[in-house]
């Protein structure tokens, strides 16, 4: 059987506010999926829900992962589960080497069962596997002694990102790209990493603006997200020509979602004002 992450009719509020208004998607193992859509449609958020993220409150639908209830697991719980979510701010963790944290989080994520304090991957076991990746994906030795996203600029952000996606090897992962912050050579790199590490035996959720990272990474499919919901699911052509000519005619074609996002978006700056 494939592994299948399938979600139905999700509803999910923030700060009391509903956000998503009933997405419905199935990624399969192996797939490639682009999420696209105009600022403010609910893209980050679905990303955050799927992950457990505590302020993503699911009020209606389901997130499951072969038929098991996601939504009954905590954050750590999917991670262990096979789901990993590269956030489009990731946080720094000062006085913490890239290299122990990898350690623990791959640790925890291939023994599921290991209780606290436990034995770690042995120190020479994991040396090895993550001098490896670090060759294969083209990564200065050095950087696993730097202290996790201190001082990182965007592109070693996204050289950590790609790494620990990498050493965990994920059934499914969701990769939020930052609009902006990272220029063409990141974009590049990372692209081409993720091509290496092997989509093939990933689910990938690649939300992004960048034409170049989805080149590399062909989507199977490409959705448009509008005021909370996936008003459009098309192929590579979909993505390419959201590129070339923006949101204009999804827009027009989906009036009623477009109002959404636009209240949402409008609202979200009015507090920010405040
Ligand atoms: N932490 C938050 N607090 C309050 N509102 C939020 C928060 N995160 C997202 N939102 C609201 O959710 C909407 C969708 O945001 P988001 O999922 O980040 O969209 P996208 O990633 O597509 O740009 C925004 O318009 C905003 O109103
Ligand atoms: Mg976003």
């Amino acid at each position: 059987m494939i592994d299948t992450l399938k979600i139905t009719n999700l509803h999910v509020n923030v700060a009391g506010k509903e956000i998503l208004k009933g997405v419905n998607l199935e990624i399969k193992r192996g797939e490639t999926h682009a999420l696209m859509g105009p600022n403010g449609s609910g893209k980050s958020t679905l990303g955050l829900a799927i992950m457990g993220h505590p302020n993503y409150e699911v009020t209606q639908g389901s997130i499951e992962l072969n038929g098991e209830n996601l939504l009954e697991m905590e954050a750590d719980g999917r991670a262990r589960a096979g789901i990993f979510m590269a956030f489009q701010r990731p946080i720094a963790i000062p006085g913490v080497k890239l290299a122990d944290f990898l350690r623990h989080a791959t640790t925890n994520v291939r023994n599921p069962d290991r209780k606290e304090g436990e034995e770690l991957i042995p120190m020479r076991e994991f040396r090895k596997e993550i001098r490896e990746k670090m060759e294969q994906l083209k990564i200065d030795p050095e950087f696993a002694r730097r202290y996790v996203n201190d001082g990182f600029s965007g592109g070693e952000m996204k050289r950590a990102e790609i790494l620990q996606l990498a050493m965990l090897q994920p059934k499914f992962a969701v990769l939020d790209e930052t609009d902006s912050g990272l220029d063409a050579d990141a974009v590049m790199l990372a692209s081409q990493s993720i091509a290496e590490i092997g989509r093939q035996r990933i689910g990938l959720l690649i939300i992004t603006h960048h034409d170049k990272l989805l080149e590399h990474n062909r989507p199977d499919f490409t959705h448009v997200m509008l005021g909370g919901r996936i008003v459009e699911t098309g192929g590579v052509e979909l993505a390419a020509e959201l590129h070339a000519k923006g949101y204009d005619r999804i827009r027009k074609t989906y009036p009623e979602a477009d109002a959404v996002n636009q209240a949402m978006l409008e609202e979200e700056t009015a507090t920010a004002g405040t």
